[in-house]
């Protein structure tokens, strides 16, 4: 397991080196670095600072078994049957790569082991046709994380449970009008690095005054 002690770099740099970690340990969160994590997260915004959210923590390991077949269901239909494709750089929808194929196969075959486990839910969702239900919980989920980041505990959104989503809600007693947007699996890193994601260049991805004009640095 990497180093625990909290983490004191600038928010730049933490923006810098928060990707996805998925090789996560089974060693406990300390419930104090819990809440902490969960007091950063409700600082988050949302629409009217109308704070719709509900954050429902899983320390349960019948209901992390349950949910992590359900979860690996998901996997299998999404990036399992496309494997060797994948694995071979022979999938050209992919964007993942191996690597990261790997990392995600391993979180699917693990995810109940993380010691924590944090579903973001979002009342009054669950029939919204809004393209943007989910704005208002977002950004709050990456603060969560960010503050996980601080205190060396490692993160990955993920939502590859969801084609059970009824089933979740009925297992957690999740009410009607409440949709679950992510399920956040936290634990401290056994192996990667705080390492800076890979993405696409800023000037690719950036327009200036009107779309396709680019470049103008
Ligand atoms: C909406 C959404 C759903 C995601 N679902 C999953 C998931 O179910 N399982 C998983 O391992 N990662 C999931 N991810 C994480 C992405 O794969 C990850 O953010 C992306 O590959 C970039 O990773 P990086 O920051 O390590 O480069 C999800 C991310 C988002 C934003």
């Amino acid at each position: 397991m990497e180093n625990v002690e909290q983490q004191s770099i600038g928010l730049i740099e933490a923006l810098h080196s928060t990707p996805a970690r998925r090789y996560l340990s089974d060693s406990p969160i300390d419930d104090e670095i819990l809440w902490e994590i969960l007091d950063a997260a409700i600082r988050g915004p949302s629409g009217g600072n109308s704070q719709g959210w509900a954050w429902l923590v899983v320390k349960d390991q019948a209901v992390k078994n349950q949910i992590s077949e359900w979860y690996r269901e998901g996997w299998n239909q999404a990036y399992g049957v496309r494997r060797s494709k994948i694995l071979e750089g022979e999938d050209a929808a992919d964007t993942l790569g191996p690597k990261n194929y790997l990392s995600a196969e391993h979180l699917a075959n693990h995810i109940q082991e993380a010691p924590i486990w944090i579903f973001a839910i979002q009342r009054n969702t669950a029939s919204s046709t809004s393209p943007r239900a989910g704005s208002s919980i977002y950004g709050a989920v990456q603060h969560l994380m960010l503050a996980a980041r601080a205190h060396g505990i490692g993160a990955t959104l993920t939502t590859l449970y969801a084609g059970h989503e009824g089933d979740v809600k009925q297992l957690l007693g999740i009410p009607e009008d409440a949709l679950t947007m992510a399920l956040i699996p936290l634990g401290y890193p056994d192996r990667g690095r705080w390492s800076q994601p890979k993405r696409q260049a800023v000037d690719e991805v950036t327009h200036w005054d009107r779309w396709g004009q680019q470049n103008q640095r």
